[in-house]
């Protein structure tokens, strides 16, 4: 079997039957009609994925697909770019070239293969929002094909990918951006690094310089620390659930979110004191409640009985059930 350990964020044990690197769209067309029934895996950057069987018996898909094609019509930009480059990259390469839009998604790990799956966001903007079109190689029909950013069927965190994960492989993302920027620091920590900082709120490269700077003092760098960012869903209620709880916690932040009210999960389990708690090697990471990190030595049951116990404990206090967000190979067995 393979060793692929390292190549994902959460260093849990992974090792595959097989392993198979897909460099371009002609490679794709030619390789995925041969894999038959074998089961498979998409891991790109590996930063959104959770191991909890450590042998998959099947082959793992690599789409190191590079691609960079622009077209600019007026102050519109279309970036089309393969699924195999860093999101990260791909968001400082488009500010250089004055192509704005992203900034607020800086420092997001992974590749932009899985930028579409889940729906990336951060600090008041998502994928959708700069989302126009996919090249996707569907299994089922053994085709290339193209949807529009409308058939994704975009929200928080979720998308037509992520409810059929069985059917598409990402080959490009195609983006929509500008030559005029749009400055959005709505969400408060922004505006406050801009301000502390120094910065210019209307240059988008300074939201970009605020952004990675929050990020680094909150979150872990997953190169360093394992983990795979956020790891529960923030819950969205009704406003009558929103309404009772405010009552109760009335500390508690909350966003309003159509006709529902976003909850903040890492309010709730900071609140309930878990920053620091530890099970095995996995432990609620102390300046941001919704990671959990490995320090290395964490196994699968240790993840298990953390997150049991995190979720009892937000149920007990709050009467709310904490969705996990990552992808799961295997169970975590939530009751
Ligand atoms: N808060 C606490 N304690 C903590 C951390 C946060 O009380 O330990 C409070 C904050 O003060 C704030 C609220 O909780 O009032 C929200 O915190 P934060 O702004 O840090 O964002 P988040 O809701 O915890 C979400 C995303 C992050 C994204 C940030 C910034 C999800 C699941 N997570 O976190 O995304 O970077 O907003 O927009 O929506 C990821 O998906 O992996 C990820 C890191």
């Amino acid at each position: 079997m393979f060793d692929l350990t390292q190549l994902t964020t959460l260093k849990l044990p992974f090792y595959a039957a097989s392993v198979l690197k897909l460099s371009s769209i002609d490679n794709v067309c030619v390789s995925m009609p041969e894999l038959g029934t074998a089961p498979r895996l998409i891991l790109g950057g590996g930063s959104n994925l959770v191991v909890l069987e450590p042998e998959f018996d099947g082959v793992v898909l690599r789409p190191e697909i590079k691609f960079f094609e622009v077209k600019e019509i007026g102050t519109d930009i279309f970036l089309e770019v393969g699924a195999g480059h860093q999101w990260h990259e791909t968001v400082m390469q488009s500010l250089e070239h004055g192509w704005f839009g992203l900034e607020n998604l800086a420092l997001i790990p992974g590749w932009m293969g899985a930028a579409p799956v889940q729906n990336i966001g951060a600090y008041g903007v998502e994928l959708k929002d700069h989302c126009h079109r996919v090249k996707l190689y569907d299994f089922a029909e053994q085709a290339v094909i193209e949807l529009d950013a409308s058939e994704l069927n975009f929200g928080y965190r979720h998308s037509v990918l992520k409810e059929t994960p069985e059917r598409f492989l990402v080959l490009t993302v195609t983006l929509r951006l500008s030559t005029e920027p749009n400055p959005r620091i709505g969400y408060g920590a922004v505006a406050e690094e801009i301000d502390r900082k120094g910065l210019s709120p209307s240059n988008p490269r300074d939201i970009a310089k605020a952004v990675m700077s929050i990020r680094q003092s909150k979150l872990p760098d997953p190169s360093v620390v394992p983990n795979v960012g956020s790891f529960f869903k923030n819950p969205m209620v009704g406003k009558e659930i929103a309404e009772r709880l405010k009552a109760n916690f009335p500390q508690m932040p909350t966003y309003p979110a159509g006709s529902q009210t976003k909850l903040a999960a890492a309010w709730l389990i900071d609140h309930l004191g878990l920053k620091g708690y530890k099970v095995g090697g996995f432990s609620v990471h102390d300046r941001q409640a919704l990671v959990l990190t490995n320090d290395g030595t964490g196994n699968a049951d240790d993840l298990r009985e953390i997150v049991a116990l995190i979720r009892s404990s937000i149920k007990a206090t709050f009467g709310l059930s904490l969705a996990v967000e990552p992808t799961r190979l295997g169970e975590l067995k939530l009751t």
